[in-house]
Parts: C-alpha cells; sequence; structure tokens
C-alpha cells in the first residue's frame, strides 16, 4: 500500500480504494432522483443489505457522506472492521464478533442527567430519527497500536449535547456502556471496572470531530462495534469510543475512565494520539494496519491536527498524550 503523507482533508477522495461504491451509489441516487434513504443498500456490490425487520433504524442507511472529512490511505475492508475488535464486555480478545449478537439491542434507551435543565430518557429509534444524519469516513488509531479508516454513519456529538441542554456548569460529558450480566461474558471478570465508562470535556464533544455513530459501512452499527449508538473521537485512542452508550451525564468533575480506573499510569483522560510518546510498555511510533501486514507512521492527534489542537492549546501541565 502506498501511504501518501497530505493532510487527510486535502486529499481527494477518490484515494479511498473502496470510495467508488459509495460515488456510484451517490451518482445512482442523483440519476433516480431519489434520496438516499430509498435506495437499497443490498442493490450494489460491496453493501450486504441491512434487514429491516431485524433494526428498525435499517431504513436510514445509507446517508451522505459529508466530503470535508477525507482519507490519505484505502478504506479498511469491512471484514476486517466488524471481525477484529476490542468490547470487553465480551471478552478480552480480539474475535468477540459471534459472542456480541447476544447484545440485546431493542429496546433501547439513553438516560440524560446531572447537570442538565432536565433529566431525560429516551428511546434511541425516536432519538436518531431527530438527527442530522451523515457519513464520514474517518481513522482510528488503538492505543494497541493497530488502526482501521471506516465509513461511519451517525451525527455530531454537538447535536447531542445541544439536545440535552447541559446547564452552564457542566465541564464534562460522561457516558457509560450498558452492563447486562445475563447477555455480557465479561462482566463475570470481576476484576475490570465495569460499566465501561468515558468523557470528554465539553470542549472536546462540541468539537466538529466529535461524532456518535449508528451506523457503519452503509448499514445500522453492528453490536461488536458498538451498537445502536457509539463515541467515535478520531483524534485520540480507540478506548476514548465507547460503545453501546445507555447513560449520558454531564458534570462539573473530570471523570475517571474505564482504563485510567484500571491503570492510571498507562491510561489517562485526554489520550490524544502522539507517535513521540510512548505508552509504557510499547512505541505509539507507528501502527499495523488492519487487514495489512504493513506498518505506518503514527500522525500526531492521528492526522487532525487542524481539528483539534486549539483545544489543548492552554493546557501545558496536563499529560494530553497517555
Ligand atoms: N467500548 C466498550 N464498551 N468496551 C470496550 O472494550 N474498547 C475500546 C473502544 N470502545 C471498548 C469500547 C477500544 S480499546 C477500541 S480500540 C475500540 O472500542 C474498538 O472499536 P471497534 O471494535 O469498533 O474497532
Amino acid at each position: 500500500m502506498h501511504v501518501i503523507r497530505k493532510k487527510g482533508w486535502e486529499l481527494p477522495e477518490s484515494a479511498a480504494t473502496d470510495e467508488s461504491v459509495f460515488l456510484r451509489r451517490r451518482e445512482l441516487v442523483k440519476a433516480m432522483g431519489l434520496a438516499p434513504a430509498f435506495l437499497a443498500a443490498s442493490s450494489l456490490p460491496g453493501f450486504a443489505a441491512a434487514d429491516p425487520a431485524a433494526d428498525p433504524t435499517a431504513d436510514l442507511y445509507p446517508v451522505m457522506q459529508n466530503l470535508r472529512y477525507r482519507l490519505d490511505r484505502p478504506v479498511t475492508e469491512e471484514k476486517w472492521a466488524t471481525t477484529y475488535n476490542n468490547f470487553y464486555e465480551f471478552g478480552s480478545h480480539k474475535q468477540i464478533s459471534g459472542a456480541a449478537q447476544a447484545l440485546k439491542i431493542r429496546p433501547w434507551t439513553v438516560t440524560f442527567g446531572g447537570l442538565v435543565e432536565k433529566e431525560m430518557t429516551v428511546d434511541f429509534d425516536t432519538l436518531v430519527r431527530q438527527m442530522p444524519l451523515e457519513e464520514r469516513l474517518y481513522r482510528h488509531r488503538c492505543v494497541e497500536a493497530w488502526s482501521m479508516a471506516v465509513p461511519w454513519s451517525g451525527f455530531p456529538m454537538k447535536a447531542l449535547v445541544d439536545f440535552a441542554k447541559p446547564l452552564s456548569g457542566a465541564k464534562y460529558v460522561v457516558m457509560q456502556t450498558q452492563a447486562d450480566k445475563e447477555t455480557m461474558p465479561g462482566l463475570k471478570e470481576f476484576w475490570y471496572p465495569w460499566p465501561y465508562t468515558e468523557g470528554l470535556s465539553i470542549e472536546e464533544a462540541t468539537n466538529e470531530l466529535a461524532f456518535i455513530a449508528t451506523g457503519l459501512y452503509g448499514k445500522p452499527v453492528p453490536r461488536q462495534n458498538g451498537a445502536p449508538l457509539r463515541l467515535v473521537t478520531p483524534w485520540k485512542y480507540g478506548f476514548k469510543c465507547i460503545k453501546s452508550l445507555v447513560h449520558i451525564t454531564f458534570t462539573d468533575e473530570r471523570p475517571v475512565g474505564y482504563w485510567e480506573k484500571l491503570q492510571a499510569a498507562e491510561y489517562g483522560f485526554w489520550a490524544n494520539v502522539n507517535p513521540e510518546v510512548p505508552h509504557a510498555r510499547w512505541s505509539q511510533a507507528d501502527e499495523r494496519v488492519l487487514g495489512t501486514d504493513e506498518r505506518v507512521p503514527t500522525l500526531l492527534y492521528n492526522g487532525y491536527t487542524e481539528f483539534v489542537a486549539d483545544l489543548y492549546k492552554d493546557m501545558k501541565g496536563e499529560k494530553l498524550f497517555m
């Protein structure tokens, strides 16, 4: 693979191989005079159909791609992104995609609490239909030094923050994954600090890159990737991208996430990607590209410096990169 080292968003969208599939689909939609939602994803190569009976939001996808977010590398093949996963609730190894099918994703509610105008419990299917859906091609860099590039569908996290109406004193957003002992065998491993919890500062959560994914590869997001909704923060290590959200709380206190609680010397709150700051036990200088044998250099903020560097310019004393 030839990796071009330019800012991702300067490159033509055609730099992403699988993108031809997206373009064909868009052209077809245009030619037919139809909104994308009316075009069955199954009618085009590379897209297996979502089962509308199994997922009541299947009709929403595919959604239009936001061309502002571009890649400098090919899109990872769907089979890799959906079979090589981290979801410790289903096991502390990568092959959890089968076990994760036990996740019950309907009915699914999300609570909004803490420093908000009014606490709310909202049904996911109602929520997602109120949100401005789009598709974004994003890089993903795991703290374990592997990476992928995938088409997420979903909406800006800012839209979710606006929906929640936080009070002016709210400084952080804390998110929690469902913790169901019946369906999640990982929860028996009592030394892990369940439920999986992660947080962002309000400034990060409302940064244009912060995204709530509800879809992947033009279909509802699979269970193993965090159905029905998960966080995507492409400039941070992947452990911040908390899956299968059920609770969203606004606070004035910095939360301690799952990994930080487990091993504070190795995982911190900010967790921004930086090739020059090694993990306590390995280098972060380069990364293995999922589905290939290649290693490519890791980029500061995973290549998203122009979008996010300002967030941290006055935080000299903070451990921004662990
Ligand atoms: N969210 C929950 N609830 N549980 C997890 O174990 N793993 C994190 C993150 N979100 C994790 C999680 C890590 S370490 C990574 S790299 C990404 O999910 C992996 O996302 P993917 O499986 O969709 O590639």
